[in-house]
């Protein structure tokens, strides 16, 4: 299984989204967009209208992290729009295995993302209809955070399900991932790591995605 690097925007400048994910196209595997909807969490950023034009502009897949109220109705049209992976919250889901089901018809990996407080036991009934697990390694919100420790035994938990489920299920970290965490993340077996704030405020962004594939693979290498 590969390490994939899926650098977010959400601290890049959004007023040249465009240009700003073509900044990291050379080295960047996936692009990591942040849907808030200042309902699920306390911050607002944008919608189906830019990830749609967004996705025409850029070759590098989309990695939609949906931290909205109601996925039910609206991680579907991620799909559907051309995104390439659609995470939902568990926490926000009415039926998560129709919402996986649904992204999956609609063309696009399905995956399911546990806040910090939530129990990662809650993805093991769904573990057929997932391709990714989304462990958050900060409160989701904001970028720029500190990542918590204390969700590393989340990550390799849900690596545990991964290997069960007998499929090709990733797990993906989101949340204060940099230089000083991802080994860390690594050797707890994430494989898809999402770097918001260590890329972006960074004067080459393309240089630090490789850096930090590169630690990634050191750490998961011994
Ligand atoms: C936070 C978002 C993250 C954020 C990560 O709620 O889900 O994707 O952009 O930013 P950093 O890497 O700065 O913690
Ligand atoms: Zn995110």
């Amino acid at each position: 299984m590969g390490l994939l690097i899926s650098p977010s925007v959400l601290n890049a400048d959004l007023s040249r989204l465009a240009d700003e994910v073509a900044r990291v196209e050379a080295t960047a595997d996936w692009i990591h967009l942040d849907v808030m909807d200042n309902h699920f969490v306390p911050n607002l950023t944008f919608g189906l209208l830019v990830v749609e034009s967004l996705i025409g502009k850029t070759s590098l897949p989309a990695d939609c992290h949906l931290m909205i109220a109601d996925p039910d109705r609206w991680a579907p049209s991620y799909a559907e729009a051309g995104a390439g992976s659609v995470t939902f919250h568990v926490e926000a889901a009415a039926n998560p295995r129709q919402i996986c089901r649904d992204i999956r018809a609609a063309g696009a990996r399905a995956s399911a993302a546990v806040k910090p407080g939530t129990d990662i036991s809650v993805v093991e009934d769904l573990l057929p209809y997932l391709d990714m697990i989304l462990v958050m390694t900060v409160e989701p919100g904001f970028g720029g955070q500190s990542f918590m420790d204390a969700m590393l035994p989340k990550i390799v938990q849900a690596r545990e399900y991964a290997k069960r489920s007998g499929t090709d299920i990733w797990v993906q970290v989101d949340g204060g991932v940099d230089a000083e965490t991802i080994g860390r993340c690594a050797e707890a077996g994430a494989n898809v790591f999402v770097a918001g704030s260590a890329v972006y405020r960074a004067d080459d962004p393309a240089l630090v995605v490789d850096e930090l594939r590169g630690i990634a693979q050191a750490a998961c290498s011994h």
